[in-house]
């Protein structure tokens, strides 16, 4: 049986999904594919869990749970940082699942170089680096023959970049349109049945938990922007970088104007496209009972092939459990090229 150390950089939501997952998943993935999955590390922005006998899932939630903190985790808490836990604990594959930073990448776009230079895998759902650097991460991967994966980045648990670039690896693909942002398409969509204005509706998402406090990233159409800089680089091959983007969000809509598309039998959506000529989020007219005419917080893409013509997929964009689950995909898959 082969043994596999993982380090977990970032402790929240996604982190903590991570955790959960490999606890639930752990015995199910040594029976399939003979992998014995050790954390030997986890962090969060000010401490961390150590030990290379291998940390206990449950017992590393329980205590970001109980003290908000991991360096009460019982005997092997402590406060080294990303960047430290890197340079001193023996691991194979890193997970990084720290927060998306649009302006500098960081601090994943360190620890990811750092990690590829040492010789080891990669598996993230930070976009940030991705979204500046997509071109210089994948040329650093290649040149240290490490494996460096990045599903979760676009549409959560929605299957989209390993989904084309393994079963759809016959075609050639012209375009990916799609909606790639769930909180603005929960917006959106309440808008539309509510008649609700913008701000009452973002307001009655924050306090769902759906939208954000500071909710710039998603109503603005950052988020959509920098899913749509990884597909066109990953799936169609173009060297694009987040300022390439021709953005706009959603926080201009009015309830009036839902009203009149809805007249007409339309919808308003924050859709992303990406092909070889543009990249684009803009709020668009999409056909009621389309593809596109999808509630709540689920995102969808369209992608257009040349043979095998229109596939499109829906799933969670968001969520813990969900985000984490196409990072287990991305660690099996990796666990399978070794
Ligand atoms: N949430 C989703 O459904 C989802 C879906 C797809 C992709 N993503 C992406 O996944 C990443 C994580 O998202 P999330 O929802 O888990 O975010 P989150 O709940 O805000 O958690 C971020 C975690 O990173 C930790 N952190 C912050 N700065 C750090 C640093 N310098 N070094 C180490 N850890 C640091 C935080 O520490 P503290 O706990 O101490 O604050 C926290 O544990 C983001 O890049 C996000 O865009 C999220």
């Amino acid at each position: 049986m082969k043994e596999y150390k993982i380090c977990i950089i970032g402790f929240g939501a996604v982190g903590k999904g991570v955790a959960k997952a490999i606890s639930l998943k752990k015995d199910n993935i040594k029976e399939k594919y003979n992998a014995n999955l050790k954390i030997v590390a986890a962090a969060d922005s000010s401490s961390s869990a150590i030990s290379s006998d291998g940390l206990d899932e449950e017992l590393l939630l329980k205590t970001k749970e109980e003290t908000g903190k991991l360096e009460s985790y019982p005997n092997f808490g402590g406060n080294l940082n990303g960047m430290e836990i890197l340079n001193e604990v023996d691991y194979d594959i890193l997970i990084d699942v720290t927060p998306t930073n649009i302006e500098t990448g960081e601090p994943a776009l360190s620890l990811t170089l750092k990690a590829f230079e040492d010789g080891k895998d990669v598996i993230t759902s930070n976009k940030g680096h991705l979204a500046i650097k997509f071109k210089e991460l994948i040329a650093t991967a290649r040149e240290n023959n490490v494996q460096f994966k990045y599903e979760s980045t676009v549409g959560g648990a929605m299957p989209i970049i390993n989904f084309v670039q393994e079963t759809l690896n016959s075609c050639e693909v012209e375009s990916i349109i799609g909606i790639l942002n769930g909180t603005t398409n929960y917006i959106l969509s309440r808008m539309t049945t509510e008649g609700s204005s913008y701000i009452n509706t973002l307001n009655e998402s924050q306090e769902l938990g759906i939208a954000e406090t500071d909710p710039t990233q998603d109503v603005e159409g950052i988020d959509a922007a920098c899913k749509t800089v990884i597909l066109a680089n990953s799936i169609l091959g173009v060297d694009a970088v987040y300022s390439d983007v021709d953005v706009t969000g959603i926080s201009q809509i009015t309830s009036e104007a839902i009203s009149l598309a809805k007249k007409d039998g339309y919808l308003i959506k924050l859709i992303g496209e990406v092909s070889k000529e543009e990249l684009k989020v803009s709020p668009r007219l999409v056909k009621q009972g389309s593809q596109y005419d999808l509630n709540g917080t689920l995102n969808m893409a369209t992608v257009k092939t040349d043979l095998a013509g229109d596939v499109t997929v829906v799933g969670k964009g968001a969520g813990s459990l969900e985000t984490a689950s196409a990072i287990l995909t991305d660690l099996i898959n990796v666990i399978k090229m070794k």
